[in-house]
């Protein structure tokens, strides 16, 4: 089973990535390619660029590795309530060209963040508008205070409650 996973993040020491590779990495036997956001270069979209290039290479690069996945994993970093914007610029420009971005396949969406929110918000803005866009969620899990419940050192969730919430969300892509 092929697992593509990412955080929705351009940071290079976002905790979402952090948080979504451990994650993937949870499921036996599984085959994990992390994706790196910053890899996939588009402009700012406006309708305008839009005709001058047409689809955008870095959206199409970006949809070329989503569908080698059987399954997603993938943890949404909040800025102000909502996507980072370089992940939704991205996404955008995906969705013009397929808005079945994510084709069905199943997913688990996570989401974290220093404080003890966790994220929830843009959680359940990405799991609410999942079904527009071929997300097929089928567990979600926001992680609160990130710093206090992760050990950097072994890559892992130091929580035991959140490790059993995370442990069983991920069993339901393997149901
Ligand atoms: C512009 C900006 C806005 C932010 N807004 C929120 C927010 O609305 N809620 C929240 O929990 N954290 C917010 N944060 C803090 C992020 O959760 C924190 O930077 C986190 O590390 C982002 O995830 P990442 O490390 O995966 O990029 C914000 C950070 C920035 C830079």
């Amino acid at each position: 089973m092929k697992v593509i996973t990412f955080g929705a993040s351009t940071s290079s020491t976002s905790i979402n990535k952090a948080l979504a590779t451990y994650a993937a990495n949870l499921i036996d036997g599984a085959e994990v390619k992390v994706l790196d956001i910053n890899n996939y270069q588009v402009p700012m979209f406006s309708e305008d660029k839009e005709k001058e290039i047409g689809q955008a290479e870095g959206a199409q690069a970006f949809l070329r590795d989503l569908d080698e996945a059987d399954v997603f994993v993938i943890s949404y970093a909040e800025h102000n309530g909502h996507y980072p914007a370089a992940y939704k610029n991205l996404f955008d420009w995906a969705t013009r060209i397929d808005r079945e971005v994510f084709k069905s396949k199943p997913a688990i969406y996570l989401a974290t963040s220093p404080g003890p929110g966790g994220a929830q918000t843009v959680l359940a803005a990405a799991t609410g508008s999942a079904p527009y866009f071929g997300g097929n969620v089928k567990a979600s899990v926001s992680v609160p205070s990130f710093y206090d419940n992760f050990d950097f050192e072994s890559g892992s969730i130091s929580n035991a409650e959140i490790a059993e919430q995370l442990k069983q969300a991920v069993a339901t892509l393997t149901a």
